[in-house]
């Protein structure tokens, strides 16, 4: 299944005439975006398409196995939003005639607040959007295990008038590694790097699984014929679901992209990122699980990657 070519994919802004009037256009854009943004209860209608349940993962929210049927979206928290990036939001999916019938997380790919075309940056939203949806539909069969479920991209209307693209998807319970690190440490003092507060065994061992699944769910995804893109601490959930599917779930696919199949560097770069992610925070727990990764026979035969130069330029 190769990614389907879209001439809005590439729009041409070699003429500077052209490029300031679509900069222009989406700073108007952007301000009636801030003036008019998102909201808790802002609601948006949708076809949910429903999926096909793993057979050892978790169980889809029951919305998701009944036949395409047309929801309300209704946005309840952000939890994530951020200039230049995607608003990212749980929501309810409200059933016109059964009311609330389970959540889902929303991404809104909204042009105005990407970065615009005139940075180098620039990615055309519609590319934004439909990178990450491909991503979803080629690895549909790791939908509820190694990923969320996923129920499509919608073209909306926001509250401001303008159009965008909703990804929709499941709702991983859980924190992201980035939050997990953060609650082993100290950041009260802004003036020095976070203090460990939490090195006991349970903890080194907990993160051991972490560094295990983080491998593992990467090694699927490449299984399936692509790179996940951005594998970083804030793109990994890990599941509170666990042992109903791995503990940790890869999400944020926007940069995703097929492999070549002899580019093994790009495979290697994210195997080493995957359980480094894992123990990314201080030399406390970096250093004895690292040595501990390097020693530990992983299941499923993947090799400890050497992270060994990753590290010091990290600790050092
Ligand atoms: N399916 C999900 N389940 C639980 N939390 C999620 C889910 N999707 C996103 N999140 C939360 O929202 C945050 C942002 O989501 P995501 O990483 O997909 O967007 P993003 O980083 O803004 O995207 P991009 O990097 O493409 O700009 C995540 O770090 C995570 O905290
Ligand atoms: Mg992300």
């Amino acid at each position: 299944m190769q990614m389907e070519v879209d001439p809005d994919f590439e729009c041409d802004f070699r003429d500077e005439e052209v490029l300031q009037a679509a900069v222009d256009e989406l700073l108007r854009l952007g301000n009636a975006a801030c003036d008019c943004p998102l909201t808790a209860g802002t609601t948006f209608a949708a076809t949910l398409n429903c999926v096909t349940p793993h057979p050892h993962g978790r169980a889809p929210p029951r919305f998701a196995s009944q036949l395409r049927r047309a929801y309300a979206i209704v946005l309840d928290h952000a939890l994530h939003a951020e200039k230049g990036k995607l608003e990212v939001w749980l929501a309810h999916v409200v059933d016109p005639a059964d009311g609330t019938v389970g959540e889902i997380v929303v991404k809104v790919v909204q042009p105005s607040l990407l970065v615009l075309p005139d940075q180098p940056e620039y990615v055309p939203p519609k590319k934004v959007a439909y990178t990450e949806d491909w991503m979803y539909r080629r690895l549909q069969p790791l939908q509820g295990y190694e990923i969320p479920y996923y129920f499509g991209v919608h073209t909306i209307v926001t509250p401001s008038g303008e159009g965008a693209w909703m990804l929709t998807m499941e709702y991983i319970q859980g924190h992201t590694i980035t939050q997990y690190l953060n609650t082993l440490h100290d950041s009260s003092n802004p003036d020095i790097t976070p203090v460990p507060i939490d090195v006991t065994p349970e903890t080194h061992d907990r993160m051991k699984q972490i560094m295990v699944s983080s491998l593992e769910g990467i090694n699927a995804i490449h299984a399936r014929g692509v790179l996940h893109g951005a594998v970083q601490s804030d793109n990994i959930v890990i599941s509170t679901a666990c042992p109903a599917g791995p503990l940790v779930v890869y999400i944020d696919f926007a940069r995703g992209v097929e492999y070549p199949g002899d580019n093994t560097h790009a495979i290697d770069n994210e195997q080493y990122a995957a359980p480094l992610f894992a123990i990314k925070c201080c030399a406390a727990h970096g250093y004895p699980l690292q040595e501990w990764g390097k020693s530990a026979l992983f299941p499923n035969g993947p090799k400890y990657p050497r992270l060994r130069w990753f590290l010091q330029a990290m600790f050092s």
